[in-house]
């Protein structure tokens, strides 16, 4: 029997009710790498889906997301964070190039920050990152790359950051700045 995202987004609500933590999210990240094992899921949502950014469910009652990003176009972000949130990616197609960022600053100016990279890795096909709230990480993919990650929120309605590598400054990013 094929793992569905029927019985995937049950999961996510059952293991984030009980534990919302690090310790649940890590149960999810592990949920999500057996979801993207089944090949009818990854063709239907992934490979065959129209470009752009698809919310395959929202939880109405914990808030937490699962969103297909499908994307057309190899993209490098700048580094940023997901806010109060988190984020774990799940590569379907391709692989996405991460790197997690650590803060050289203490933080307290809002307006600049200096960054130094602390993890590269690569994600493939199968594989799952998780990034914890507060985390700052950049991402790399190249054309067609597609992946799909669960927030613990709507990343839209919450307040989060990039950073601009060259100068530091930091930005408020707007909603639908996916990723
Ligand atoms: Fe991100």
């Amino acid at each position: 029997m094929a793992y569905e995202l029927d019985q995937f987004i049950s999961d996510c609500r059952s293991i984030l009710s009980h534990d919302p933590g690090p310790g649940g999210r890590e149960q999810v990240r592990t949920k999500l790498e057996h979801l993207l094992k089944n090949a009818d899921f990854v063709r239907q949502h992934c490979t065959e889906a129209p470009r752009g950014l698809h919310v395959l469910y929202e939880d109405p009652e914990l808030g937490f997301q699962v969103l297909a990003h499908i994307n057309d176009k190899a993209r490098v972000s700048p580094p940023h964070d997901h806010g109060a949130s988190w984020a774990i990616y799940g590569q379907a197609t391709h692989y996405t190039d991460m790197i997690e960022w650590e803060r050289e600053d203490d933080g307290s100016d809002p307006k600049h920050a200096k960054l130094r990279p602390a993890k590269k890795y690569r994600l493939n096909p199968g594989q799952a990152g998780i990034y914890q709230d507060g985390k700052i990480h950049s991402i790399d993919y190249p054309d067609k790359s597609r992946f799909v990650r669960v927030t613990g929120t709507n990343l839209d309605k919450i307040q989060r950051i990039r950073i601009d590598l060259k100068t530091g400054e930091v930005h408020q990013m707007t909603p639908q700045q996916a990723t």
